[in-house]
C-alpha cells in the first residue's frame, strides 16, 4: 500500500495532483464527468473584483505538442463567484479548493483575496501575477521582483489562510522573484503560467489570436516548467507547486523529484477531461514501478547528492 498524501501550506492533500486554474472551471462542470474529490483539489477560474468579459475572439491557437490561449481572464467577479459558483462547487467537492486572484492594481488584489479568505471552502489563495493575456496587470507585477513582492505583501496582511504566488516564465531570473515573494510573506509558489508566443495563419497571413499573442502551455513546456522548479526549490525555503506540460503520473513524479510539494495539470485537461483522474489512478501503480512507498518523501529528491 502507498502513500499519495502530500502536506500542502498545512492542508493534508490525499495526493499531490490538482486541476490547474482556466483549465477546470469552477470545479462543478468536471464533477458531472467524475467524481473531483479523487483529486487532491484543483485552483478555480482565476477571479477578478468586477466580471470581466474576457479578450476578442479567436482566444485559442492549437500548436505542436501544446496551445496558445488568450482568454483575458473571463470570469463572473469575485461577488458572483462567492454567491453562486461556490455554493455549486460545494454540492460536489467536499474538501477545500485553490482560489486563484487576478488583479489590475494591488487594492484589487488585496480585495478579492479579502473576501475570498473569507469564504469555508477556499483553503488557500493563488495570487495570479502571471497572466501574460491583460494589460496593466497579472504579467506586469509578476516580472518585475519589487511589484511583486508588493503584491504579496499587501495580499499578506488581509489573509488568514496561506498565500501561494502564481509566476511566469516569462522572465530572466526566476530566482530573484520567487525570493522576493518569499521575503514578502508568501506561504508557497506556483510555476509556471504559459510561456507567451504567437501562431500566424498562413491564409490570411495575421495572427490567429485576435490579441495577437497568448500564453503558450502543453506538453512542450513541461521541460522549462521543471528546470524553473528544480531552480525554485533550490532557493526558497517554502513549498513549491509544480504546473506546465504535466499530463501523465510519471510527469508527476518527475515534478515532485525537481522539488514541488503538489503538481498542476493544466491544458491536458482541454485535450481530455477525464486525465487528472487516470493520474490519481495510475499514480500506485507509478510509485511501486520505481520502487516509491511514501510521496511526500520524494519531493526535492534529485537535489540530494
Ligand atoms: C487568461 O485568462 O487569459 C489565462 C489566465 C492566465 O494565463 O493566468
Amino acid at each position: 500500500m502507498v502513500n499519495t498524501k502530500v502536506d500542502l501550506c498545512g492542508i493534508t492533500l490525499d495526493n499531490p495532483v490538482m486541476a490547474a486554474s482556466g483549465t477546470f472551471g469552477y470545479g462543478y462542470e468536471f464533477a458531472e464527468l467524475y467524481d473531483i474529490n479523487m483529486l487532491g483539489t484543483f485552483s478555480f477560474k482565476g477571479t477578478t473584483l468586477e466580471p470581466r468579459f474576457g479578450n476578442p475572439t479567436p482566444r485559442i491557437a492549437e500548436c505542436r505538442e501544446g496551445l496558445i490561449n488568450s482568454i483575458g481572464l473571463q470570469n463572473p467577479g469575485v461577488d458572483k463567484v462567492i454567491e453562486e459558483e461556490l455554493p455549486k462547487l460545494a454540492k460536489c467537492l467536499h474538501k477545500k479548493v485553490m482560489a486563484n486572484i487576478g488583479g489590475f492594481s494591488v487594492s484589487e488584489y488585496v480585495e478579492v483575496s479579502r473576501r475570498l479568505d473569507g469564504c469555508e471552502q477556499v483553503g488557500w489563495l493563488e495570487i495570479n501575477v502571471s497572466c501574460p493575456n491583460v494589460h496593466g496587470g497579472g504579467i506586469a507585477f509578476g516580472t518585475d521582483a519589487a511589484a511583486a513582492a508588493e503584491v504579496v505583501a499587501a495580499v499578506r496582511e488581509v489573509a488568514t489562510k496561506p498565500v501561494i504566488v502564481k509566476l511566469s516564465p516569462n522572465v530572466t531570473d526566476i530566482v530573484s522573484i520567487a525570493r522576493a515573494c518569499e521575503k514578502a510573506g508568501a506561504d508557497g509558489i506556483s510555476l509556471i503560467n504559459t510561456m507567451l508566443g504567437m501562431r500566424i495563419d498562413l491564409k490570411t497571413k495575421r495572427p490567429i489570436v485576435a490579441n495577437t499573442m497568448g500564453g503558450f502551455s502543453g506538453p512542450a513546456v513541461f521541460p522549462v516548467a521543471l528546470r524553473m522548479v528544480y531552480q525554485v526549490f533550490e532557493s526558497v525555503d517554502i513549498p513549491v507547486v509544480g504546473i506546465g506540460g504535466v499530463s501523465s503520473a510519471e510527469d508527476v513524479i518527475e515534478m515532485m523529484l525537481a522539488g514541488a510539494t503538489a503538481v498542476q495539470v493544466g491544458a491536458a485537461n482541454l485535450v481530455n477531461p477525464y486525465v487528472c483522474r487516470e493520474i490519481v489512478e495510475d499514480l500506485p501503480a507509478v510509485m511501486n514501478k520505481y520502487g516509491i512507498d511514501d510521496l511526500s518523501s520524494i519531493i526535492g529528491g534529485a537535489h540530494n547528492g
